[in-house]
Order: C-alpha cells, then structure tokens, then sequence
C-alpha cells in the first residue's frame, strides 16, 4: 500500500457529494458512531427498502394497507374531494394508489430524496391515473420546502405514512411535524402513520427477517460509502443487529464490526474494534396517547384514528393549527 494514502486529504475530492462527506466522516468520529439515514437512500437501497415493505416479517406496510383500505370512505368524507396530496417520502406505494383512489385529488405532489426512484415511481402511477397532475419534488422533507406553483389556491392533505416520522428522535419528530404544517399552509390536514409498541418479539423480526434483506439495506450503507466516497471499508467484516432499546422505546439498528477493522474514506483513516457499532437507524415505537401528543406537540389537532385487527399500527388524521389565511 502506497504510504501516502493515510494521508488524510485536506477537503472533499471532485466528484463527491460534501454533504455526504461530511455526515460519514463525523458521524464517524463520534463517541457513538453514527450515519444519518438519509444515505441508505440510493437506488439500490431504495429498492431494497421496496422488497422489506412485502417481508412477512415486516407487519408495518401491511397493518397499514389494511387500515387505509378499510378506512378510506371515512376518510374521504371527511377530507373532501379536490384536495392537493402532497406525500413525503413517497417511495412506490400501493397505499398511495389507495389513498389517490379513494379521495380524488386535484394533483399530486410526491417529495422524495431519491430522484431517480421518485421519477421511476411517478411514471408509474401516471400509467394508472392519466388524468392525476404530478408535480414531483425532489428532496429532504426535513428541510422546508416550497411546493410547486401550479397547485396554489388547493387545500392540503398531507400524507405522511410508513411511521417515517418513528425515524426521528422526538425533538426532532416534533419539529418536521412543524416544517409539515408550514409547507402545507393554513387549512392543511395530515394522514399519518405511527407504529405501535408491541410484543418485543414481533418488533425484533420485523428489522430482522429471515432473508437477510433488512440486512442487505443497512450493508449497503457502506457498500454506498465505499463507492461514493472512495471507501475501502470490509464489508464482510460487519454484522447486521437489531436491539430494542425499552427506555427509549426505540428499535436500533445497527452495524457491527466482527473484529478489528481499519480502513479510508477519501483517504482519511478509520479503525474500529470488534463489538464497536456504526449506529444507522432508529425506529422509535408509539402508543397511541403518545402519538397524539407529539401531534399536538407538532401544532396538529387529532381528529380520528383508526387501527388494524391485530392493534399494530396507528393512521391518525389531524388538522392543522394554522390559520387558514384569507387568499
Ligand atoms: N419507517 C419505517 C420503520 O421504521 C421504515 C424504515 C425506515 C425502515 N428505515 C428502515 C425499515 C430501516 C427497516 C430498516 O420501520
């Protein structure tokens, strides 16, 4: 090996994304490892988490589905017709097909990280409402953000599903909630989904399935570093772990080094004991009590909520607190 590649370079390289840079190389350095989780989200990883929503394991999606299915005639009487759905981290859903079908919107705006998925996914679903405007965004929901021009003078639902917002520590779930009611604007509503405590057997399985796919999406975290970033991290020296932290009422995951491992990120040297971990997620759980109070916490007003059979996930409607401005 060349001496000079432990040489830590001064500053990014061209052709590497900064921020991305910077999130791996201090969440790196941290006491508590850590990477923010917006990077699983490349293609492959977001195609990864795509196979995790159909695992039989993976209760979420599905408590889910059924509640929208069961509940969309409430839900659209309740929300009205020719509202704009704005959806945050849209993915490729079937849920939103669901939703788009029960409530007839006037467009639709999906907000995701991935550019190249959301337009895969957008095209998609073109195919089965031609007559549905679609105005994607692209970009990080936790920023505020300015919706397209076209759709002004519609109210707002914002759909929020997958308890993306249980990916939040609650300081920060509580602030996104926020940055929601001011992209969304006086007069918005908000479909969320929150999972819910439950047995620690069933939330362990969920974010450890069988197939290994869970494990495939938090590995390829560093198989993402390792391409992006000119990495030379073992990938094979790291194991896939799952906790469920009860103080915190959080699932944990993360990535664990098998033995000492040293390795570069754009030159810059790392070395790790084994049993030291890279934390990349967590899953933080809710009661619905809970849930309603970070709403409210949030500065929206719950109106109705419904559950599945098996009483494992929550679909909460609420109302913004803001004033619906005069045009
Ligand atoms: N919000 C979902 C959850 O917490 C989906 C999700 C986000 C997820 N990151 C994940 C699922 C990582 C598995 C692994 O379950």
């Amino acid at each position: 090996m060349l001496l000079q590649s432990n040489i830590p370079s001064p500053g990014p390289s061209p052709e590497i994304d900064p921020t991305f840079r910077r999130d791996v190389l201090s969440g790196l350095r941290q006491r508590e490892r850590t990477i923010p989780a917006r990077w699983f989200y490349d293609f492959r990883g977001s195609e990864l988490f795509e196979k995790i929503t159909a695992l039989p394991e993976y209760y979420l999606t599905r408590a889910e589905q059924e509640i929208l299915t069961e509940a969309a005639p409430q839900i659209s009487s309740t929300i009205g017709a020719r509202r704009v759905v704005v959806e945050f981290g849209s993915g490729s859903s079937a849920k939103t097909r669901t939703l788009l079908a029960a409530i007839e919107p006037s467009s639709y705006v999906p907000v995701d990280i991935s550019g190249e998925f959301l337009r895969a996914s957008s095209n998609a679903l073109r195919l089965d409402f031609p007559h549905l405007p679609i105005h994607e965004v692209e970009g990080d929901f936790t920023q505020p953000l300015a919706l397209p021009s076209g759709i002004d003078g519609h109210a707002r639902i914002g759909f929020f599903p997958g308890s993306t917002i249980g990916n939040l520590r609650v300081p920060d779930a509580v602030n996104l909630l926020r940055a929601i009611g001011s992209t969304l604007g006086g007069g918005a509503m908000l479909l969320i989904g929150i999972d819910r405590i439950k047995d620690r057997e069933t939330l362990l399985a969920a974010y450890d399935d069988t197939q290994g796919v869970t494990a495939a999406f938090n590995l390829n975290l560093l198989q993402r570093i390792n391409r992006e970033l000119r990495g030379s991290i073992p990938v094979d020296a790291f194991n896939h772990l799952i906790r469920w932290n009860e103080d915190e009422s959080r699932i944990e995951m993360h990535l664990e080094a098998k033995h000492t491992v040293r390795f570069h990120i754009d030159g810059v040297p790392f070395s790790m004991a084994g049993g030291e971990t890279i934390h990349t997620e967590n899953s933080l759980k809710y009661s619905l009590r809970e849930a309603r109070l970070l709403l409210r916490a949030g500065g929206w007003r719950p109106i109705a909520d419904w559950t599945d059979r098996q009483e494992y996930f929550s679909l909460i409607l609420a109302e913004t607190n803001r004033p619906n401005l005069a045009p």
